[in-house]
């Protein structure tokens, strides 16, 4: 089974892609050609923090809480979407810029060269 990921950013620019339901959000992504900030890749360094805007997750394994946390008002605000799964189509705020990449095969490319 798949969700639809809606990835919105602060300026209106928005990114639409498939997760299938046990992958993590940030390898949907990149599989779909779009990459976010990832460094732990394990839940515990908050570079890949995000905040859901509708939609709901679960966690593939254990995460920092602490990285879930607004710095200034310790409230609950991210999610963590190298180990987070969506349960059903989900969107996100992301406020670190994500860069797109051309998955296309190198056939498909050639192709269009030929064009
Ligand atoms: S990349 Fe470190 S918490 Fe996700």
């Amino acid at each position: 089974m798949q969700h639809q990921i809606t990835f919105l950013d602060t300026r209106g620019g928005s990114v639409r892609f498939s997760c299938r339901t046990e992958q993590a959000i940030s390898r949907a992504a990149e599989e779909a050609g779009v990459l976010i900030r990832i460094a732990c890749d394990n839940g515990g360094c908050g570079a890949c923090q995000a905040e859901m805007q509708s939609g709901a997750i679960r966690y593939l394994a254990p995460i920092s809480e602490k990285q879930r946390r607004d710095r200034r008002s310790g409230e609950l605000r991210y999610e963590l979407l190298c180990r987070a799964v969506p349960t059903e189509d989900t969107t996100f705020l992301i406020r670190r810029p994500w860069r797109r990449i051309n998955r296309q095969p190198m056939s498909n490319l050639l192709a269009q060269l030929q064009n």
